[in-house]
């Protein structure tokens, strides 16, 4: 968390004296906008060498410094560049977003009507691209064909590997932010066996992805206006998250110098994942397998017990000790999108799911409030997107924070290739005694 980032960079707080027993060793380390460098432990001896610091899961370890957003997890505070995440959700498009998290100020009419324009008209994708796309299996995941194409457009974009020329970054990051929605609907319409469409570049970002999704015969689509506002909020509030699991592997794969294409495969490699990006179709599993309405006080006691297998998906987060500033915009949106396509039964256990964890003492105490990722699947599913698809949709949005952070990460003099220590706790050294035969 980054609750310091308004401190002038390099501010020095304070120190903390440390002695070491035992010896008449005695250091002061900086403290630094809250933090000690890790390599000053260096000047504390320990053991044969000097002091490590042992973090794993980086759960109080800041791995860069960032001023592009600001969470203060206790209070339930999450800013873009110091935007307040309601006011961009109420107000801003999500290409506007996407710049102000590049650039740090929000666009002018004339640069916001240009960076459209740029992203509008770099949506197509080589043929080629479809063809390995039809290779997929049938019920392929779609966030591994996502990755996989990602990953593959490095090999069409050579010249993107010059990533300190300033002008090879921003087409990458133009093309990465233009094609994730094509990729994306490609792989949706190749799992349900539809042709591919391809972009209609009339119609804005969050349009244009969900013609490619659903348009079948009609000249033009028109979404549904409470989908479109509904991806649009969506995609805000997944554009960006700090130091998350998939920004930390975009950022630590990007130290290599890798193309951001290939960095930006990690990032969704990473957000494949359960504890991830999964989350919220994690909790769909979890409605469905509730089964009932009636079923949900049951579940709720096997989950206080701790006994059973039943987990409470979509409730906490890792650094919102209050609440998820996001859940509460989303639930407003959740409310305004099943006022106009209805409840039904797993809407139903959702509800009541979120009624009884909001009321119940054991809930409330530990700050178990819903997430995100609770009612993000749910509109999701209103809006009739397969379950294993709720990722993807995390993906295209989340593109243009990995980006901002990627290229923060290559101007940051102070960043090299990521590149952690370990405490060895193998065997120390023996002689080779195998008795295989070859
Ligand atoms: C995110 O938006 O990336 C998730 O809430 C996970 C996180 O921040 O750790």
């Amino acid at each position: 968390m980054s609750k310091t980032n308004t401190a002038p960079a390099n501010a020095t707080d304070s120190s903390l004296h440390v002695t070491v027993p035992g010896s008449d060793t005695a250091v002061d380390l900086a403290v630094t906008d809250g933090a000690i460098r890790a390599t000053d432990l260096r000047k504390i001896p320990a053991g044969d060498g000097a002091l490590l610091s042992y973090d794993p899961a980086f759960l109080n370890t800041a791995s860069c410094r960032s001023a592009i957003t600001f969470i203060d997890g206790d209070k339930g505070i999450l800013r873009y560049r110091g935007y307040p995440i309601e006011q961009l959700a109420g107000k801003a498009s999500f290409l506007e977003v996407a710049w102000l998290l590049r650039h740090g100020e929000l666009p002018t009419q004339g640069e916001y009507d240009t960076w459209v324009h740029d992203i509008t008209y770099h949506t197509y994708v080589h043929e080629n691209v479809k063809t390995f796309l039809q290779g997929f299996r049938y019920d392929a995941h779609p966030m591994s064909m996502l990755c996989s194409a990602v990953a593959a457009l490095s090999s069409f974009y050579p010249s993107a590997k010059n990533i300190h020329d300033p002008e090879e970054r921003n087409l990458a990051i133009i093309r990465l932010i233009a094609k994730l929605p094509t990729l994306a609907a490609f792989a949706y319409r190749h799992i349900k066996g539809l042709p591919f469409v391809y972009p209609d570049n009339d119609l804005s970002y969050v349009e244009n992805f969900l013609s490619m999704v659903a348009r079948m015969t009609e000249p033009q689509y028109e979404a549904r206006p409470v989908f479109t506002r509904a991806t649009e909020i969506l995609f805000i509030l997944h554009a960006d998250h700090e130091q998350n699991c998939s920004t930390n592997a975009v950022r630590a794969v990007g130290s290599s110098h890798v193309d951001p294409f290939s960095a930006v495969a990690a990032g969704i490699a990473a957000l494949y994942g359960p504890l991830h990006g999964g989350a919220n179709e994690a909790v769909l599993r979890m409605i469905q397998d509730i089964g009932n309405v009636k079923n949900v006080p049951a579940f709720i006691e096997e989950v206080k017990s701790g006994k059973g297998s039943s987990r409470l998906m979509g409730f906490g987060h890792r650094v919102y000790k209050s609440y998820d500033p996001r859940a509460r915009i989303v639930k407003a949106l959740a409310d305004e999108v099943f006022k106009e396509v209805g409840v039904d039964k797993d809407l139903e256990i959702a509800l009541e799911l979120e009624r009884i964890a909001l009321s119940d003492d054991y809930f409330v105490s530990r700050k178990l409030y819903p997430n995100v990722d609770f009612y993000t699947g749910m509109i999701y599913r209103s809006m009739k997107f397969p379950m294993d698809f709720f990722t993807v949709l995390f993906a295209i949005a989340r593109t243009a924070g990995w980006l901002a952070q990627w290229e923060e990460m290559l101007l940051d003099k102070e960043q090299k290739i990521a590149r952690p220590r370990q405490i060895y706790v193998g065997p120390g050294e023996r002689p080779y005694a195998g008795t295989l035969k070859y």
